[in-house]
């Protein structure tokens, strides 16, 4: 029988919130956070902008691509027709390049900066927990790139029954979702039965899980979980993602302490850029690249 319950984590609790969030990332790879920190109304001015972006000619949005900026601009596509999204490739170097070049005015970018800061506030929190949960000491994501993405998904009667965003595990380490509380669809599958488990909207709160990177620092303890979003109203639905990527300037690998003659290290050190490429040019969006990066050695 599929587990249904999304676990809900109060970043408040003052006894065993670090074990708590470690074995959710064992047991689900996903988890809700309530009391994050992070202001709900920042949430709805988030969101407000989110779509007003959107809202912009295809030629200005357009403008976010290309240069050393990065990707900026997706446009639907014959493989995810409804989505667009809009990327900050690096939110600490060109956040400021992205509100330019989306002609944002004041308020926008105000409001974008400061929810680019309490979300990595709230990034750092989560990662210096991971290392206490784990018995381990230090600010795991001090320093590592992350990427901010506001997706659009432009739901019409025709698009009732299908993918918003097909199955897949995210390349990144962790990923904060603030989904949208109108709109549902998000599905993460059950690593013990397979089964989908719809992951419903709760006003106010944000939605974590695991990616590849996680799986293979924890030495494949934490789940790396699968997971779609599925169109089952005609409605708009908006989504705004952290994804906290790994380190710039060194590799990933599992702490000493997760490696044993019982629990030996099951991949070599991941340089993040490389894993992506990697990932892209094999098309194994589910995380089997990781197994292209197996150790071989005992
Ligand atoms: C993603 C993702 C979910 C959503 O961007 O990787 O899974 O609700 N997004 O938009
Ligand atoms: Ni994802």
């Amino acid at each position: 029988m599929a587990r249904d319950k999304v676990p809900v984590i109060d970043m408040l609790k003052a006894d065993g919130l670090a074990e708590e969030i470690v074995n959710a990332c064992k047991e689900w790879g996903y988890f809700r956070v309530i009391n994050h920190g992070v202001p709900i109304e920042l949430l709805a001015q988030m969101k407000a902008v989110n779509a007003e972006l959107f809202d912009r000619s295809t030629e200005i949005k357009k403008g976010t691509l290309g240069g050393v900026y990065g990707k900026g601009y997706m446009e639907r596509n014959p493989v995810t027709p409804f989505l667009e999204s809009l990327s900050i490739d690096d939110i600490s170097t060109f956040t400021h390049d992205f509100c330019d070049r989306l002609h944002t005015n004041p308020q926008q970018r105000e409001i974008i900066q400061k929810y680019i800061k309490a979300m990595r506030d709230l990034a750092g929190v989560l990662g210096r927990k991971l290392m206490e949960g784990n018995g381990l000491k230090g600010d795991l994501f001090d320093g590592w790139c992350c990427q901010m993405r506001m997706n659009k998904y432009n739901y019409s009667p025709e698009s009732v029954g299908s993918c918003g965003v097909f199955l897949h595990s995210d390349p990144s380490f962790m990923t904060i979702l603030q989904d949208d509380e109108d709109v549902n669809g998000l599905q993460m599958v059950d690593k013990y039965t397979g089964e989908f488990i719809p992951v419903d909207p709760v006003p106010g709160t944000l939605a974590i899980n695991m990616g590849d990177i996680a799986k293979a620092w924890s030495n494949g303890t934490f789940c790396n979980v699968q997971h779609r979003v599925w169109c089952f109203e005609p409605k708009t639905r908006y989504s705004i993602v952290l994804f906290v990527l790994g380190p710039d300037k060194t590799k990933v690998e599992a702490p000493p302490e997760f490696v044993d003659s019982e629990h030996p290290r099951l991949y070599v050190p991941i340089d993040i850029k490389e894993y992506r490429q990697v990932r892209s040019a094999s098309k194994l969006s589910n995380g089997d690249a990781l197994e292209l990066f197996r150790n071989t050695k005992t």
